[in-house]
Protein backbone atom coordinates (compact mmCIF):
# COMPACT_ATOMS: atom_id res chain seq x y z
CA UNK A 1 0.00 0.00 0.00
CA UNK A 2 2.86 2.19 1.00
CA UNK A 3 6.19 2.12 -0.78
CA UNK A 4 9.06 4.74 0.01
CA UNK A 5 12.35 4.41 -1.20
CA UNK A 6 15.06 6.98 0.06
CA UNK A 7 12.72 9.43 0.76
CA UNK A 8 14.29 12.90 1.67
CA UNK A 9 13.12 16.27 2.54
CA UNK A 10 15.18 19.01 2.92
CA UNK A 11 13.83 22.68 3.35
CA UNK A 12 16.04 25.84 2.32
CA UNK A 13 19.14 25.50 5.30
CA UNK A 14 19.79 23.12 8.33
CA UNK A 15 19.30 19.14 8.48
CA UNK A 16 16.98 17.20 6.71
CA UNK A 17 13.22 16.60 8.14
CA UNK A 18 13.08 13.34 6.51
CA UNK A 19 16.89 11.38 5.68
CA UNK A 20 16.78 8.82 3.33
CA UNK A 21 14.08 6.57 4.65
CA UNK A 22 13.13 3.26 2.89
CA UNK A 23 9.38 1.86 4.25
CA UNK A 24 6.80 -0.61 2.87
CA UNK A 25 3.54 -1.02 4.50
CA UNK A 26 1.32 -3.49 3.56
CA UNK A 27 -2.21 -3.42 2.97
CA UNK A 28 -4.64 -3.87 6.22
CA UNK A 29 -1.61 -3.30 7.89
CA UNK A 30 -1.66 -0.95 10.94
CA UNK A 31 1.77 0.90 11.05
CA UNK A 32 2.92 3.20 14.28
CA UNK A 33 4.91 6.21 13.83
CA UNK A 34 6.62 7.48 16.58
CA UNK A 35 9.45 9.83 17.09
CA UNK A 36 9.96 13.07 19.03
CA UNK A 37 8.79 16.81 18.27
CA UNK A 38 10.48 17.78 14.85
CA UNK A 39 11.83 13.97 14.00
CA UNK A 40 9.81 14.54 10.91
CA UNK A 41 7.18 12.25 11.79
CA UNK A 42 4.38 15.03 9.96
CA UNK A 43 6.60 15.34 6.96
CA UNK A 44 6.48 11.47 6.24
CA UNK A 45 2.98 11.76 6.69
CA UNK A 46 2.87 14.68 4.06
CA UNK A 47 4.57 13.22 1.44
CA UNK A 48 2.32 10.02 2.38
CA UNK A 49 -0.34 11.90 1.44
CA UNK A 50 1.00 14.16 -1.58
CA UNK A 51 0.31 17.23 0.35
CA UNK A 52 4.43 17.88 0.26
CA UNK A 53 7.29 16.37 -2.31
CA UNK A 54 10.16 14.75 -1.70
CA UNK A 55 13.76 16.71 -2.06
CA UNK A 56 14.70 13.12 -3.22
CA UNK A 57 13.52 9.58 -3.43
CA UNK A 58 10.29 8.05 -4.52
CA UNK A 59 6.91 7.61 -2.56
CA UNK A 60 4.20 5.02 -4.14
CA UNK A 61 0.82 4.97 -2.47
CA UNK A 62 -2.05 2.60 -3.23
CA UNK A 63 0.17 2.09 -6.93
CA UNK A 64 0.63 6.07 -7.64
CA UNK A 65 3.60 7.48 -8.30
CA UNK A 66 2.84 10.24 -5.42
CA UNK A 67 5.93 12.52 -5.85
CA UNK A 68 5.42 13.21 -9.65
CA UNK A 69 1.79 14.18 -9.10
CA UNK A 70 1.09 18.03 -9.71
CA UNK A 71 -1.45 19.80 -7.79
CA UNK A 72 -4.40 18.96 -9.21
CA UNK A 73 -3.32 14.80 -9.38
CA UNK A 74 -2.25 15.08 -6.27
CA UNK A 75 -6.05 17.04 -4.57
CA UNK A 76 -7.76 13.91 -6.54
CA UNK A 77 -5.07 11.11 -5.21
CA UNK A 78 -5.78 12.19 -2.09
CA UNK A 79 -9.94 12.63 -2.60
CA UNK A 80 -10.02 8.75 -3.87
CA UNK A 81 -7.39 7.18 -1.60
CA UNK A 82 -6.46 9.01 1.55
CA UNK A 83 -8.38 9.92 4.62
CA UNK A 84 -7.01 12.17 7.20
CA UNK A 85 -7.65 12.63 10.89
CA UNK A 86 -5.67 15.51 12.51
CA UNK A 87 -5.15 16.30 16.32
CA UNK A 88 -7.37 19.16 16.24
CA UNK A 89 -9.86 17.72 13.81
CA UNK A 90 -9.72 20.12 11.27
CA UNK A 91 -13.79 20.64 11.20
CA UNK A 92 -15.76 23.37 9.63
CA UNK A 93 -17.30 25.14 12.42
CA UNK A 94 -19.81 26.35 10.06
CA UNK A 95 -21.16 23.11 9.15
CA UNK A 96 -22.97 20.82 11.18
CA UNK A 97 -21.87 17.85 12.04
CA UNK A 98 -23.68 15.64 8.94
CA UNK A 99 -22.45 18.46 6.85
CA UNK A 100 -18.58 18.36 7.35
CA UNK A 101 -19.16 14.37 6.81
CA UNK A 102 -20.78 15.08 3.51
CA UNK A 103 -17.58 17.24 1.92
CA UNK A 104 -15.46 14.86 1.11
CA UNK A 105 -18.05 12.93 -0.75
CA UNK A 106 -18.95 16.49 -2.45
CA UNK A 107 -15.61 16.56 -3.77
CA UNK A 108 -15.62 13.44 -4.89
CA UNK A 109 -18.84 14.30 -7.04
CA UNK A 110 -20.78 11.21 -5.43
CA UNK A 111 -24.02 11.10 -5.47
CA UNK A 112 -26.58 12.98 -3.20
CA UNK A 113 -28.40 10.35 -2.25
CA UNK A 114 -25.64 7.67 -1.32
CA UNK A 115 -23.65 10.34 0.33
CA UNK A 116 -26.36 10.78 2.68
CA UNK A 117 -27.05 7.18 3.25
CA UNK A 118 -23.20 6.65 3.89
CA UNK A 119 -22.29 9.86 6.29
CA UNK A 120 -25.43 8.42 7.83
CA UNK A 121 -24.47 4.70 8.24
CA UNK A 122 -20.80 6.02 9.54
CA UNK A 123 -22.20 8.56 12.07
CA UNK A 124 -24.51 5.50 13.14
CA UNK A 125 -21.19 3.23 13.20
CA UNK A 126 -19.21 6.06 15.26
CA UNK A 127 -21.96 6.36 17.91
CA UNK A 128 -22.54 10.02 16.84
CA UNK A 129 -25.63 9.89 14.47
CA UNK A 130 -27.68 11.95 17.48
CA UNK A 131 -25.49 14.86 16.40
CA UNK A 132 -25.89 15.24 13.10
CA UNK A 133 -27.53 18.34 13.00
CA UNK A 134 -25.04 19.80 15.64
CA UNK A 135 -22.26 22.38 15.17
CA UNK A 136 -19.11 20.99 16.36
CA UNK A 137 -18.35 23.31 18.68
CA UNK A 138 -21.40 21.72 20.73
CA UNK A 139 -19.62 18.21 20.66
CA UNK A 140 -16.66 16.75 22.74
CA UNK A 141 -13.41 16.45 21.77
CA UNK A 142 -13.77 12.94 21.52
CA UNK A 143 -17.27 13.44 19.73
CA UNK A 144 -15.56 15.94 17.32
CA UNK A 145 -12.91 13.12 16.73
CA UNK A 146 -15.34 10.43 15.52
CA UNK A 147 -16.90 13.08 13.62
CA UNK A 148 -13.53 13.99 11.49
CA UNK A 149 -12.61 9.67 11.44
CA UNK A 150 -16.35 9.45 9.68
CA UNK A 151 -15.36 12.64 6.97
CA UNK A 152 -11.73 10.77 6.66
CA UNK A 153 -13.91 7.47 6.00
CA UNK A 154 -16.29 9.57 4.01
CA UNK A 155 -14.76 7.97 0.42
CA UNK A 156 -13.75 4.57 1.41
CA UNK A 157 -9.95 5.54 1.35
CA UNK A 158 -7.68 2.64 0.77
CA UNK A 159 -5.22 4.53 3.49
CA UNK A 160 -6.04 6.48 6.40
CA UNK A 161 -3.81 9.01 7.55
CA UNK A 162 -3.59 9.84 11.69
CA UNK A 163 -1.64 12.43 12.84
CA UNK A 164 -1.93 12.67 17.08
CA UNK A 165 -5.82 11.55 16.84
CA UNK A 166 -5.20 11.36 20.59
CA UNK A 167 -3.22 14.05 21.35
CA UNK A 168 -6.39 16.61 22.50
CA UNK A 169 -8.50 13.96 23.87
CA UNK A 170 -8.77 13.14 27.91
CA UNK A 171 -8.24 9.55 28.72
CA UNK A 172 -11.31 8.42 28.32
CA UNK A 173 -11.97 9.55 24.38
CA UNK A 174 -8.52 8.85 23.65
CA UNK A 175 -9.35 5.27 24.56
CA UNK A 176 -12.66 5.09 22.25
CA UNK A 177 -10.71 6.87 19.48
CA UNK A 178 -8.36 3.65 20.34
CA UNK A 179 -10.57 1.35 20.05
CA UNK A 180 -11.95 2.66 16.69
CA UNK A 181 -9.12 2.55 15.00
CA UNK A 182 -8.52 -0.62 16.16
CA UNK A 183 -11.95 -1.70 15.06
CA UNK A 184 -11.33 -0.28 11.72
CA UNK A 185 -8.17 -2.00 10.87
CA UNK A 186 -9.96 -5.15 11.81
CA UNK A 187 -12.20 -4.45 8.92
CA UNK A 188 -9.56 -4.43 6.31
CA UNK A 189 -8.32 -0.47 6.56
CA UNK A 190 -4.72 0.23 6.51
CA UNK A 191 -3.91 2.98 8.98
CA UNK A 192 -0.58 4.88 9.60
CA UNK A 193 -0.83 6.56 13.09
CA UNK A 194 1.60 9.02 13.49
CA UNK A 195 1.66 9.63 18.22
CA UNK A 196 4.20 10.32 20.88
CA UNK A 197 2.19 8.06 22.99
CA UNK A 198 4.40 4.54 23.10
CA UNK A 199 1.92 2.48 24.77
CA UNK A 200 -1.14 4.08 22.65
CA UNK A 201 1.80 2.80 19.23
CA UNK A 202 1.92 -0.48 21.36
CA UNK A 203 -1.71 -1.01 21.65
CA UNK A 204 -3.03 -0.03 18.26
CA UNK A 205 -0.59 -1.24 15.43
CA UNK A 206 0.73 -4.40 14.30
CA UNK A 207 4.40 -2.92 13.66
CA UNK A 208 5.65 0.60 15.23
CA UNK A 209 8.94 2.77 13.21
CA UNK A 210 10.54 5.38 15.38
CA UNK A 211 12.02 8.47 13.66
CA UNK A 212 15.47 10.43 15.12
CA UNK A 213 16.18 13.14 12.95
CA UNK A 214 14.11 12.06 9.81
CA UNK A 215 15.28 8.60 9.94
CA UNK A 216 14.12 5.57 11.00
CA UNK A 217 16.02 4.00 13.69
CA UNK A 218 13.86 1.67 14.58
CA UNK A 219 11.34 -0.71 13.19
CA UNK A 220 9.84 -3.11 16.00
CA UNK A 221 6.47 -5.70 15.71
CA UNK A 222 3.48 -5.76 17.88
CA UNK A 223 2.63 -8.81 17.20
CA UNK A 224 0.96 -8.96 20.53
CA UNK A 225 -0.48 -5.54 20.60
CA UNK A 226 -3.00 -5.70 23.72
CA UNK A 227 -5.45 -3.10 22.82
CA UNK A 228 -8.28 -5.10 21.77
CA UNK A 229 -8.81 -6.91 24.75
CA UNK A 230 -9.44 -3.73 27.21
CA UNK A 231 -11.07 -1.15 24.83
CA UNK A 232 -14.41 0.78 24.86
CA UNK A 233 -17.55 -0.66 23.99
CA UNK A 234 -17.62 -2.16 20.61
CA UNK A 235 -19.12 -0.10 17.84
CA UNK A 236 -22.83 -0.14 17.47
CA UNK A 237 -22.46 -1.09 13.66
CA UNK A 238 -20.68 -2.80 11.19
CA UNK A 239 -18.51 0.05 8.83
CA UNK A 240 -20.04 -1.45 6.04
CA UNK A 241 -23.56 -2.06 5.96
CA UNK A 242 -23.85 -1.28 2.52
CA UNK A 243 -21.97 -4.27 1.38
CA UNK A 244 -18.96 -3.01 0.42
CA UNK A 245 -15.76 -2.90 2.27
CA UNK A 246 -12.78 -1.86 3.34
CA UNK A 247 -10.67 -4.59 2.26
CA UNK A 248 -10.76 -3.16 -1.21
CA UNK A 249 -12.78 -5.83 -2.17
CA UNK A 250 -15.57 -2.99 -3.32
CA UNK A 251 -17.41 -1.96 -6.54
CA UNK A 252 -14.16 0.78 -6.47
CA UNK A 253 -12.04 -2.17 -7.51
CA UNK A 254 -8.99 -3.34 -5.49
CA UNK A 255 -6.61 -1.20 -3.87
CA UNK A 256 -4.05 -1.06 -6.98
CA UNK A 257 -7.05 -0.25 -9.17
CA UNK A 258 -8.81 2.38 -7.47
CA UNK A 259 -7.85 5.14 -9.07
N1 LIG B 1 7.68 24.13 5.94
C1 LIG B 1 8.82 23.95 6.62
N2 LIG B 1 9.88 24.77 6.42
C2 LIG B 1 11.04 24.58 7.09
N3 LIG B 1 11.23 23.60 8.00
C3 LIG B 1 10.22 22.76 8.24
C4 LIG B 1 8.95 22.89 7.58
N4 LIG B 1 8.13 21.89 8.01
C5 LIG B 1 8.84 21.20 8.92
N5 LIG B 1 10.09 21.70 9.06
C6 LIG B 1 11.15 21.20 9.94
O1 LIG B 1 11.31 19.81 9.69
C7 LIG B 1 11.54 19.10 10.91
C8 LIG B 1 10.51 18.00 11.07
O2 LIG B 1 9.23 18.58 11.28
P1 LIG B 1 7.91 17.72 11.47
O3 LIG B 1 6.77 18.67 11.47
O4 LIG B 1 7.90 16.64 10.47
O5 LIG B 1 8.15 17.11 12.92
P2 LIG B 1 7.17 16.21 13.80
O6 LIG B 1 7.92 14.96 14.10
O7 LIG B 1 5.86 16.07 13.14
O8 LIG B 1 7.03 17.08 15.14
P3 LIG B 1 5.77 17.25 16.14
O9 LIG B 1 5.77 16.01 16.98
O10 LIG B 1 6.14 18.46 16.92
O11 LIG B 1 4.54 17.43 15.33
C9 LIG B 1 11.50 20.15 12.02
O12 LIG B 1 12.80 20.51 12.34
C10 LIG B 1 10.74 21.29 11.40
O13 LIG B 1 11.17 22.52 11.94
MG1 LIG C 1 3.90 16.71 13.66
Amino acid sequence: MIDLVEATKKYDDGPPALAGVTLSVAAGECLAVLGHSGSGKSTLLNLIAGLDRPSSGTVTVDGTRVDQLGEAGSARFRRASVGMVFQFFNLLDDLTVLDNVLVPAQLAGMGKAEARRRATELLGALGIDRHGKAYPQRLSGGERQRVAVARALMNRPALLLADEPTGALDSRSATDVRQLLLDLNAEGQTILLVTHDVELAASTAHRTIELVDGAVVRDIDNSGRSGAAHGAAPLRAPFDAAGSSFDGADAAGTPGARR
